[in-house]
């Protein structure tokens, strides 16, 4: 009995892997050559995974200080540790390398390169050593690196100097640091991106006071904050070019966050309604970054509280990009407000009252594959048809927050996988039928991580990790292995970023 019982379940582990990859959907609906086209990978940021937030002379981000506030975080947790990246980055480049992963997108630490964070301090020699062993470690994997200047972690010293943002002293210091990091990692780095998702910084850290720092800077915050980070971003890409692109080997743009919007009805006021507030969200930064100001919709009713850019910014700021950077995650529907022609009303149900997409752990998500394609034919459209990256977009499993342990079950991630399959089969439409030159998608994110508010209780890792178990164990999800087999490995992208490299095949310099 013992003996069959030994072979029964030998029998089990050679079948069960054949099993499991059986379970998983088949690949995205792309050609292989548009595959080939593009630079598929992974993402993260400094805050979410780096922790060691106070060694090596790093001085706190907002986002340190805020979480110890009683209330702020919904599990009480705090990014000290988050995914243990600082000491864990080379068993997470190896885990990367194992599933064909060949771009990650992560963030610099601004504190941690300067933790006095102005202009004229000295970077942190710790801060340094650790970048470029983190760069020279995925080289070394042959994974090439797009790094993130701002990915929501101001400096405490520079909230507490002039409230960040609310200062047009931050266009200098972010200038500065930007200096100190193409200076330092320009050798390492050739993919670069300003600030990710302006419209959450203005809107939630320095407009409602629901991010970290946590004060309440209302309507004027939230526009002032927004023209100050638009002139940073512009300063830090001329100076990228005028003094570290020469060779034009280089890309720089910024991430803007958008869901679609889609019209209701057909009916004239829901697309107007539509497109208020694409104007409103996205254009805000889009139409500034390539045009050189801001929408006519913004100028017409933030009248009020909208900075005037004088001609010399609006100069600086056209084209400020070599590649526009999206991060997109779901649609929403736009109906008409009665009465109120500048206004929008948001709905999570079509006409007949049918959701738009299986809802996700985060509120604000719905898997809606097809959103992805609107907004990039959108913005092809809209902007002369730019390179675009997407550099992000992903989705949080329902309940995978209370999963307990590392058990096989732990790993299954259903609706991210159809997620994944649904959103990369309809990029690939919208480059092989509407012709947009999307080069660079990065799935969000590579690791469960530190959620900001929601702390970890909301997961969006194709890899999970046991927050519970002190080691932080890794263990690949099903999206994961989904990704691996049918995205990272056929993109074969390794040769593929040489030549998107290669700016006269994009022309896309300036
Ligand atoms: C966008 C942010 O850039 C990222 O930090 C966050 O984790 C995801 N959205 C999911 O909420």
């Amino acid at each position: 009995m013992g003996k069959v019982w030994a072979l029964g379940f030998a029998c089990w582990l050679l079948v069960s892997p054949l099993v499991l990859a059986q379970s998983l959907p088949g690949p995205p609906e792309c050609k292989a050559d548009t595959m080939k086209k593009i630079a598929f990978g992974v993402g993260s940021s400094a805050a979410q995974s780096e922790g060691a937030a106070a060694v090596g002379g790093r001085s706190p981000s907002v986002w340190d200080v805020f979480a110890k506030q009683p209330g702020k975080i919904q599990d009480g947790s705090s990014p000290a540790v988050a995914t243990d990246f600082f000491n864990k980055y080379k068993q997470d480049i190896a885990l990367m390398k194992s599933m064909g992963v060949k771009n990650f997108r992560m963030s610099i630490s601004w504190s941690r390169l300067l933790p006095q964070a102005v202009k004229g301090s000295s970077p942190s020699s710790d801060g340094v050593k650790f970048y470029r062993a983190v760069f020279k470690e995925l080289k070394d994997n042959g994974i090439e690196p797009a790094v993130t200047l701002y990915h929501w972690d101001m400096p405490q010293v520079l909230q507490d100097k002039y409230q960040g943002f609310i200062d047009r002293q931050i266009i200098e210091d972010f200038t500065y640091y930007a200096d100190v990091a193409f200076k330092t990692f320009g050798d390492q780095v050739k993919k670069w991106t300003t600030f990710n998702e302006p419209w959450v910084t203005c809107n939630l850290q320095y407009g409602n006071g629901d991010f970290a720092p946590g004060v309440q800077y209302g309507d004027s915050g939230k526009w002032k904050c927004g023209h100050n980070l638009l002139l940073a971003h512009a300063n830090a890409v001329r100076l990228f070019r005028q003094k570290y692109n020469s060779d034009k080997k280089g890309r720089i743009g910024m991430a803007l966050w958008s869901e679609w919007s889609e019209p209701w009805t057909d009916k004239f006021e829901d697309k107007r309604a539509a497109q208020n507030k694409i104007d409103i969200d996205f254009g805000w930064f889009a139409d500034a970054i390539h045009f050189g100001d801001y929408p006519a919709q913004a100028k017409k009713t933030q009248s009020a509280f909208l900075p005037v850019f004088t001609e010399e910014e609006k100069k600086l700021l056209r084209r400020s990009y070599d590649y526009m950077g999206l991060t997109i995650y779901t649609a929403k529907f736009a109906s008409e407000v009665p009465g109120n022609p500048n206004g929008w009303w948001v709905r999570t149900t079509d006409v007949n009252g049918k959701v738009v997409g299986q809802q996700a752990e985060s509120y604000w998500l719905y898997n809606v594959p097809w959103s992805i394609n609107r907004m990039l034919t959108y913005m092809k459209n809209r902007y002369d048809n730019p390179y675009i990256w997407v550099l992000e977009n992903g989705i949080s499993e329902k309940g995978e927050g209370n999963r307990v342990g590392m058990g096989p079950d732990t790993l299954r991630d259903p609706l991210r996988t159809d997620y994944f399959r649904g959103y990369i089969s309809e990029a690939c439409k919208a480059v092989e039928s509407n012709g947009v030159r999307l080069t660079h998608y990065f799935a969000w994110s590579f690791t469960d991580n530190w959620e900001w508010r929601e702390g970890f209780k909301t997961r969006f890792g194709v890899v999970r990790i046991d927050f519970a178990n002190p080691q932080l164990p890794r263990g690949i999800k099903d999206s994961g292995r989904w990704l691996s087999e049918h995205v990272f490995k056929k993109s074969g992208q390794t040769k593929q970023v040489g030549e998107v490299l290669n700016f006269d095949e994009l022309g896309a310099a300036c």
